[in-house]
C-alpha cells in the first residue's frame, strides 16, 4: 500500500465529544462525525465526567459505523487504528481506547496511541499539508493554552502554557457569570461583536517578558464588573458590552504572547488551533499578526478547531508514515489511557 492509500480510522473520547474519522493518506478526509454532549453538560454548567463516559459508550460503536457508511468503507478497508490516548478525562480516555484497542486486536492492525495536543496541532496540515515549518502553534481550547513549535521532523517543542485558566475555560466561566449557558466560547463571541470594550479588563503579563499566559485576572475583573454594575444599575447588564471588554483582553494576551514567540522563535508559519480558534477576534488578529511578520498563519475551518477525530487520524497517520515497520504499532495491547501528558516536554 502506498502512503496516498493509507486508510485510518481515527477515534477521539478525550473529553465531552465522541468522534469517529476515516482518513485516506495524510490528509484527505473520507469523513468526519462528531456527536457534541453539550445538551448534556450544559444544564450544569459544564461538563459532568460520568455524563460524558456513559454517553461515549453510547454512542462509540453507532458513531463509528456511520463514519465508515459516510466514507464507503467497511472494516475490512481499514489499514491503521488511531486513537486519542491523552490528555483528557481518565474515564472517556478508556472508552475510546478499549475499543480501538479491541477492533485492532481483532482485525490484526497496527494501532496509534495519539496525543490530544498533537492532534490539534496536526489539524492545521490536514487543509495546508504544505505548510511552512518550523510552525509555531497556538493551541487555545477548554483544556489548555499552549504554544508549541513544530519541526521540520514534525517533533513538538513545548514552550509555554497557562499559570491558571485555559483561555475556554476563562470563556466558560465568564459565560456562566452572565447566565449565558454552555459552552460560553461561542455566545460571547457572538454578543461581544454587538458591544464595545469600554470597560477595564486587564490583559494579563502584558508587559512581562514571558511567553505564559494567564486568564484568571481578566474572568476576576469581569466578576468585580458585574458586581459593580448590578449595585449601580440593577440586573438589566450591559452584557455585550462586558463580552466585549473580555473578549478584547483575552485576544490581546493570545496576540501578545505569540508575536513574542515568533520574533523569539522566527518560525516559517504560525497556526491557530483548538476550540478558541473558532473565535471570530482571534482569528482575525493572529491572521493580521502573519501579515505583520510577513510569514503564513494557518487557522483550520471552524469544525477542524473543536475536538474531532480528523485531527486524530491525521496525526497518527503522520507518525505512522514516517515510521512505519516500528514494531510499537502493533504492540499496543498494555496500553493505558494518559490524562495527564504535555507532549514536547
Ligand atoms: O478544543 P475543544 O473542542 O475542546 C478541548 O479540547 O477543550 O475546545 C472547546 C472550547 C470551549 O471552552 C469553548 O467555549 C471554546 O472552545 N470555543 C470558543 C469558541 N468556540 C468554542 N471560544 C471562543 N470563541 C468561540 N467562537
Ligand atoms: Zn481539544
Amino acid at each position: 500500500m502506498t502512503d496516498n492509500e493509507l486508510i485510518t480510522l481515527g477515534i477521539e473520547t478525550s473529553c465531552d465529544e465522541t468522534a469517529v474519522a476515516v482518513l485516506r493518506g495524510a490528509s484527505q478526509v473520507l469523513s468526519s462525525k462528531v456527536a457534541s454532549q453539550d445538551d448534556i453538560h450544559s444544564a450544569h454548567g459544564g461538563i459532568v465526567p460520568e455524563l460524558a463516559c456513559r454517553r461515549h459508550i453510547e454512542l462509540i460503536r453507532p458513531m463509528t459505523a456511520s463514519a465508515l457508511e459516510k466514507a464507503g468503507v467497511g472494516f475490512k478497508d481499514i489499514d491503521l487504528v488511531a486513537v486519542t490516548r491523552g490528555p483528557g478525562l481518565v474515564g472517556a480516555l478508556l472508552v475510546g481506547l478499549s475499543y480501538a484497542k479491541a477492533l485492532a486486536w481483532a482485525s490484526g492492525l497496527p494501532m496509534v496511541g495519539v496525543n490530544h495536543l498533537e492532534g490539534h496541532v496536526m489539524s492545521a496540515m490536514v487543509e495546508n499539508p504544505d505548510m511552512p515549518l518550523p510552525c509555531l502553534a497556538l493551541m487555545v481550547s477548554g483544556g489548555h493554552t499552549e504554544l508549541f513549535l513544530l519541526s521540520q521532523s514534525h517533533s513538538l517543542e513545548w514552550l509555554s502554557g497557562t499559570r491558571d485558566d485555559a483561555a475556554g475555560e476563562a470563556f466558560d466561566k465568564v459565560a456562566r457569570l452572565l447566565g449565558l449557558g454552555y459552552p460560553g466560547g461561542p455566545i460571547i463571541d457572538r454578543l461581544a461583536r454587538e458591544g464595545k470594550p469600554v470597560y477595564d479588563v486587564p490583559v494579563a503579563l502584558k508587559s512581562e517578558d514571558t511567553l505564559e499566559f494567564s486568564f484568571s485576572g481578566p474572568k476576576t475583573a469581569v466578576k468585580n464588573i458585574v458586581n459593580r454594575l448590578k449595585n449601580e444599575i440593577g440586573e438589566n447588564l450591559p452584557v455585550a458590552d462586558i463580552c466585549a471588554s473580555f473578549q478584547s483582553a483575552v485576544v490581546q494576551a493570545l496576540y501578545g504572547k505569540t508575536r513574542l514567540a515568533a520574533r523569539r522563535f522566527h518560525p516559517a508559519s504560525i497556526a491557530v488551533v483548538g476550540g478558541v480558534a473558532r473565535n471570530s477576534a482571534v482569528r482575525r488578529t493572529i491572521g493580521a499578526l502573519g501579515e505583520e511578520l510577513g510569514i503564513p498563519v494557518i487557522i483550520p475551518a471552524p469544525e477542524l478547531c473543536t475536538d474531532n477525530a480528523v485531527m486524530i487520524a491525521a496525526a497518527g497517520a503522520g507518525r505512522f508514515l514516517r515510521d512505519r515497520n516500528n514494531p510499537e504499532f502493533h504492540d499496543f495491547q498494555e496500553m493505558d489511557a494518559t490524562p495527564s501528558w504535555l507532549p514536547g516536554v
